[in-house]
Parts: C-alpha cells; sequence; structure tokens
C-alpha cells in the first residue's frame, strides 16, 4: 500500500457495532458494507468472526460479495488465540483481499489484571500469533491493546517482534482514549524512530473519544508518520466511540495544504489525500445512523443537523455577501444536496427506481417492491415527495430486525377529555395473531403497553426520539428508541408519516432484536465480545 497517502480502516462494523444498543444483523451489515465499498475506504473491518455464528457469516457475506476484485480489503478481528485466528482466516477467505487484525494487551494494567500474564508471554504470544495468522494470508495486521498506557520501551520490542514474525501494519490503539495530541504523536514518532524494522510496516492509529480528543490525537499522528486511520462513520463505538471518519477526512480535504507536507508532498499539491468519495459522506453518515439506531447530535461536526446553517444575522449577512466569510465546507461536497421534491402521487414505479439508483440505492426486486408499496402508501398522505423522504422510506424498507413479532394492525383513540387507549394486533412468530388493548398516560404508551401485554419480554424503555424528516406539517416522522434488559441496550428505528404507527414499528424492531438474542441464549449460543474475555490462548 502506498505510504505517500493516508489509508482509511473503517470499523464501524466492528468496533461501531460493540456502541450499545447498535447491534446490525447480516443484511443491515451488507448494506453498511456495499455503501462504505461506495464511500471509497481501502478496508473494511467486517466483525469479529470468533464472537458468534451469525458475527462469522456476515463477514463471511461481506468478504464475498463486497470484497471482490477492485473492492475494498476485508478484515476480521481476532484475539491472540490460534482458534480466533483461525475463524477469521475462514471468514475473510472469499475475499479479493483479505485481513486478518489480531491483537493483544500491552499496558501493565491490562497484562496483569486482565491477562495475568509477564511481559516476556505476551511477547512471545504475539509473534507466535502473528506468525500463525500469516499462514493464512499476507495481509496481517498486529495491534497492541492500549498501547496509549504501554510503556513504551516494552511497546518497541513487541512491534518489532511483530513485524519479524510478519505484521505488515502496526496499528497503535488509545483504547482507552487517555492520550492527548502532542503525547501520542511522540508516541509514533518514539515507534518510528525506535523500532528497527518500522519500514517493513505501515503504521496505523485507532483511538477512542473518552476525552473527545481522537480525531486531534489521529491528525497529530499523521504528523508524526502514521499512514493508516481506524475510524467509523459518525465516530460510533465502545463508550465514547472512535475518531470519526468525516472529521477525519474532511480535516485532511479541507487543510490538505498543512498536512501535505507531513507525507512529503508540496503544499500546493490538490492531489487527494485520502481516497474517500467525499461526496458519499452525508449518505453513509444517514444510512450508519438509520441502521444502528444512534442518533448524530445537531451540533456535530459535518454530518449534523446544523453543521451547515446559520441562525445569526450577523452570520447570514456575511453569508449572502460571500459564502466563505462563515463557511469553510460547501455542504454539497459531502453530499448534502438541496432537498429536492422529485415525486408524487403519480410518480410510476421506473420513476421511483430510477431516482433511487440516482441516489446510490442499489435494491433487490423484492427490496424494490416492498419501498415502492410505502412510496404510494406515503405519496398518498403527503403532496411532495423529497430525496430525504426516499431514503427514510428505503432505510427504513432496508432494516430488517428479525421479524419474530410483526405489527398487522394498531390503533389509538385519544383526546384531551379521553383516556388514551391502544388496541394492536400482532403476528407472532408460530405465525397466529393476538390483540390485546391498553390505556396510557399518552397514545405512545398506550401502544408499548399494548404491546408488551402480548410480548411478554421484561425491558425498560430508556431513550424515545421523533425527529421530523422533512419541513412541512404533512412531514414523515422518524422515531428511534432504545430499550434495556440486565446490562444490553437494543435500538429500534423506524419512519412514517403518522407517528403512533412509526413508534409501534420502532419498539416492535427493538423488541424483536432483544427476542432474537434471547433465543440465541436459549440454544447455548452468547455472542463472545473481543475485548471483554481474558483469553490469550
Ligand atoms: O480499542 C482497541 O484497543 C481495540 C482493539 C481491538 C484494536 O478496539
Ligand atoms: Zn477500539
Amino acid at each position: 500500500m502506498s505510504r505517500d497517502r493516508i489509508i482509511i480502516f473503517d470499523t464501524t462494523l466492528r468496533d461501531g457495532e460493540q456502541s450499545p444498543g447498535a447491534s446490525l444483523n447480516r443484511e443491515e451489515k451488507l448494506t453498511i458494507a456495499r455503501q462504505l465499498a461506495r464511500l471509497g475506504v481501502d478496508i473494511i473491518e467486517a466483525g469479529f468472526p470468533y464472537a458468534s455464528q451469525g458475527d462469522f457469516e456476515a463477514v463471511q457475506a461481506i468478504a464475498d460479495q463486497v470484497g471482490t476484485e477492485g473492492g475494498p480489503t476485508i478484515c476480521g478481528l481476532a484475539r491472540a488465540r490460534k482458534e480466533d485466528i483461525a475463524r477469521a482466516a475462514e471468514a475473510i477467505k472469499p475475499a479479493a483481499k483479505g485481513r486478518i487484525h489480531t491483537f493483544i494487551a500491552t499496558s501493565d494494567i491490562h497484562m496483569k489484571y486482565k491477562l495475568k500474564k509477564s511481559r516476556p508471554e505476551v511477547v512471545a504470544i504475539a509473534e507466535e500469533m502473528v506468525a500463525y495468522a500469516k499462514s493464512f494470508t499476507n495481509d496481517v495486521e498486529f495491534s497492541p491493546e492500549d498501547a496509549g498506557r504501554s510503556d513504551p520501551e516494552f511497546l518497541y520490542e513487541v512491534l518489532e517482534r511483530a513485524i519479524a514474525a510478519g505484521a505488515t501494519t502496526v496499528n497503535i490503539p488509545d483504547t482507552v482514549g487517555y492520550t492527548t495530541p502532542d503525547e501520542f504523536g511522540a508516541l509514533i514518532r518514539g515507534i518510528k524512530d525506535n523500532v528497527p524494522n518500522i519500514n517493513q510496516a505501515i503504521i496505523s492509529v485507532h483511538g477512542h473519544n473518552d476525552l473527545g480528543l481522537a480525531v486531534a490525537n489521529f491528525l497529530s499522528a499523521v504528523q508524526n508518520g502514521a499512514r493508516q486511520l481506524e475510524c467509523t462513520i459518525n465516530g460510533i463505538g465502545e463508550r465514547a466511540g472512535n475518531a470519526a471518519l468525516e472529521e477525519l477526512v474532511m480535516a485532511l480535504h479541507v487543510r490538505r495544504s498543512f498536512y501535505n507536507p507531513f507525507l512529503g508532498r508540496p503544499a500546493e499539491s490538490e492531489d487527494p489525500l485520502t481516497q474517500i468519495n467525499l461526496g458519499e459522506i452525508y449518505k453513509t453518515s444517514r444510512l450508519v445512523s438509520n441502521l444502528t439506531g444512534m442518533l448524530v447530535q445537531p451540533n456535530k461536526a459535518i454530518v449534523g443537523a446544523n453543521a451547515f446553517s446559520h441562525e445569526s444575522g450577523i452570520h447570514q449577512d456575511g453569508m449572502l455577501k460571500h459564502r466563505q466569510t462563515y463557511e469553510i465546507i460547501d455542504a454539497q461536497t459531502i453530499g448534502r444536496t438541496e432537498n429536492q421534491i422529485v415525486l408524487g402521487k403519480l410518480s410510476g414505479r421506473n420513476a421511483f427506481a430510477s431516482r433511487l439508483r440516482e441516489l446510490g440505492f442499489e435494491l433487490t426486486e423484492t427490496e424494490l417492491n416492498k419501498a415502492f408499496v410505502r412510496f404510494k402508501d406515503v405519496a398518498d398522505k403527503k403532496r411532495e415527495v423529497t430525496d430525504r423522504d426516499l431514503e427514510a422510506i428505503v432505510n427504513d424498507e432496508i432494516r430488517q430486525a428479525p421479524e419474530l413479532y410483526r405489527l398487522e394492525h394498531v390503533q389509538v383513540s385519544c383526546g384531551d377529555k379521553a383516556a388514551p387507549t391502544a388496541t394492536v394486533t400482532l403476528r407472532l412468530p408460530d405465525g397466529t395473531d393476538s390483540t390485546d388493548a391498553a390505556i396510557g398516560t399518552g397514545p405512545v404508551d398506550a401502544v408499548y403497553r399494548a404491546i408488551n401485554r402480548i410480548v411478554a419480554i421484561e425491558n425498560e424503555l430508556i431513550e424515545f426520539s421523533v425527529q421530523s424528516v422533512t419541513e412541512g406539517i404533512d412531514a414523515m416522522g422518524e422515531v428511534t428508541i432504545r430499550i434495556r434488559r440486565g446490562d444490553r441496550v437494543f435500538s429500534g428505528h423506524s419512519a412514517n408519516t403518522d407517528i403512533v404507527v412509526a413508534a409501534s414499528q420502532a419498539y416492535l424492531s427493538a423488541l424483536n432484536r432483544l427476542a432474537a438474542v434471547l433465543q440465541d441464549e436459549n440454544a447455548g449460543a452468547a455472542k463472545v465480545h473481543p475485548q471483554s474475555a481474558a483469553i490469550a490462548r
């Protein structure tokens, strides 16, 4: 891989999916992977295949369908143990370019309390497991977990041995988001200067946002020799998340004259520093937010709803006189186009399909049929259907939580003098229908109570949010909800012109995810988290 540009390693489907409530099924992962390929990421970390049969199959499907010739490298994560590595190797096999990413912790605190291993033991495992991974593929990445808090001298030794054993990329994780930009940059510089065989590997960085410094840390790492950035869409990931892909890519784009010299280019070079198709950024952000149920905060850089809106009179005045007075990025660069009104009630299937293709959605015949029925329904209620509406319809239709319970009918009566009452009919997993009714504090509460009477899976509703897809009184409402059972969180999302229907669908979608996990657990197939267990061999 080239060292005079920045390699973008996307871990939305692995670290991003570790965010509470963000779990995705195989179809959703495939949809995101296809979009990541369109976005132009170099490497997709598609998952942790050892976690469960479902995770294995998702990585395998992505390797097969997205990792085709000319497509991105498909990577599988593996702890430094043979079973994990063999499983990752099997999962990535169908890809034209496959990578195994193996890791073991190197900080004193992790080695003592989590691994219960000495330094020499950890070095030996790292060396042996990298060599084992190398027996399956040439492309092996090694990460010393919690590098940000590891003793640098020890880190140099581990990295040297991992590279000697065949690692082609060495990734430096700030696992707990503890370092500052100067420290992280110095760590990368130290590695460049003190690991004798470092030129045989690409230096990568991975970092969490616990102090809000992940992106700044990565940019400092670039200045000091890092050439691969591990990031996620919208910055999702464990705890406070990972470095956000869109922020890194746009910082490197907007400020390329500043970063060019660190990559040995003339400051004025216009060659892109990454291979990302900037115009796909916004759509990818919306897709990931919809499918994971992780909302994007309005003031989020680059992709937040307010990132390009100018409220104050002074700003608006300046913008009208000269856009660049208050704007450093043209919204269209990242694909935030004017919200065009394109279709209406009389638009046919061909017009619908062709607009979706223009928006970059590739649907199967069955998906297209389902989406068209939804479109007709929306167009009947809403005079003008915009691109944003189409996006919401399609994202809703392809968000396929395993439908153990399906909404057949929901009816609510409410008003200022009436007790909100809901009647709900659900199709049960055995194919029969069940109807129940409940009174609640409001219409949505009544619906949830009625559903609970039928499904009877204990859970706590921890988040309920409604956003309108577009402006106007007839706008579709998008509902995102999160429910908790024990220490696990599940999310659900739906869009409809009727927010009670959207709320019912969103709740059922989250319940279906919870029910599917309970089913797997009952069948003895609980998921393994890559970083919680301390197994080294
Ligand atoms: O944060 C971390 O250290 C990780 C590793 C598995 C790379 O996610
Ligand atoms: Zn991580």
